[in-house]
């Protein structure tokens, strides 16, 4: 290792992270001296892979799919937020030589919806589409700004209304089916947490389910908007975002855990909008 302070993201596949082009960007912005990588770490060589890295004087860690659960089981200690998660997407090295996992995707979110987007949640209807890891992860905050409502629709239903059940005593969730969801009020926020985008397919959602000025917002992201970009844009949504701002703002957050310092964020989002061709 350099003699600069080392951080990594470890995933797999990592080959298209743009972890480490924001970390630069933010280190630069901030004048630490620092060094990012990612590397392709497979479940099975998780454990090993990370003893090998703080023993070599890494100083951060971020944890991408499919590792957040195992980085939770193996921190020693967990934030409350990443307790809630079950999942854990930074570790940090403590002075004490030990590991505190975080979970810094809810809040990137919320950051990116509120800060970025000037989009409230307060009051609204909100949906989730997906009953997975990456949904557990944004109940929690997205309860914490007091929705009027929030439903949890997925595929497997009972998934749905397990997750729901879990956190009810946060706010007031449920969990269900597609076809429940036909002919209900409809939402002012759809978050799509599914996996669908990442095979450009599209989770079946009636055409009557946003409502008037509703936003849409996967939190997926790619090189074109995802297919649940494209039907929010189809179905008259006042903003449909992908979660590109979302990635840099739990970067951002991991950042300060790690630094104490908190990067802009806006311009980094910027720079990678224009790689990607959109305004
Ligand atoms: P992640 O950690 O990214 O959330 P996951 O735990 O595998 O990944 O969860 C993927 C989610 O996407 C699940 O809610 C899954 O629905 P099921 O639980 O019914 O499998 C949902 N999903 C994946 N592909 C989908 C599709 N084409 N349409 C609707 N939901 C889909």
């Amino acid at each position: 290792m350099t003699d600069k302070d080392c951080y990594a993201v470890f995933g797999y596949p990592i080959k298209h992270s743009k972890s480490p082009q924001i970390h630069r960007l933010f280190a630069e912005q901030t004048q630490q001296l620092l060094e990012y990588t990612a590397q392709e770490v497979l479940a099975e060589r998780f454990k090993d892979s990370v003893n090998v890295f703080f023993s070599q004087g890494g100083k951060g860690l971020n944890c991408t799919l499919p590792l957040k659960e195992l980085a939770w089981a193996f921190a020693d200690r967990r934030t409350e937020r990443a307790e809630l998660s079950k999942a854990v997407n930074t570790l940090a090295l403590q002075g004490d030589g030990s590991l505190l996992g975080d979970n810094t995707d809810g809040c990137g979110l919320i950051a990116d919806l509120t800060g970025n987007h000037g989009i409230s949640l307060e009051g609204a209807r909100i949906l989730i589409l997906g009953a997975g890891g990456a949904s557990r992860g944004i109940i929690a905050p997205i309860l914490g700004h007091s929705p009027n409502h929030l439903t949890i629709v997925n595929r497997t239903p009972e998934k749905a209304i397990a997750l729901a059940t879990e956190f009810s005593i946060l706010g007031d969730v449920e969990g269900c089916s597609f076809a429940d969801i036909q002919g209900q009020q409809p939402f002012d926020l759809i978050i799509n947490a599914t996996s669908a985008s990442l095979t450009d397919e599209m989770p079946p959602l009636a055409d009557d389910l946003l409502a008037a000025e509703g936003v849409c917002y996967d939190l997926a992201y790619g090189n074109k908007p995802t297919s649940f970009v494209r039907w929010g844009a189809a179905h008259n949504a006042r903003k449909s975002l992908d979660g590109l701002g979302m990635l840099v703002e739990q970067a951002a957050e991991a950042f300060f855990l790690w630094r104490s310092i908190r990067p802009q964020t806006k311009p980094v989002i910027a720079v990678l909008n224009a790689e990607r061709g959109f305004s």
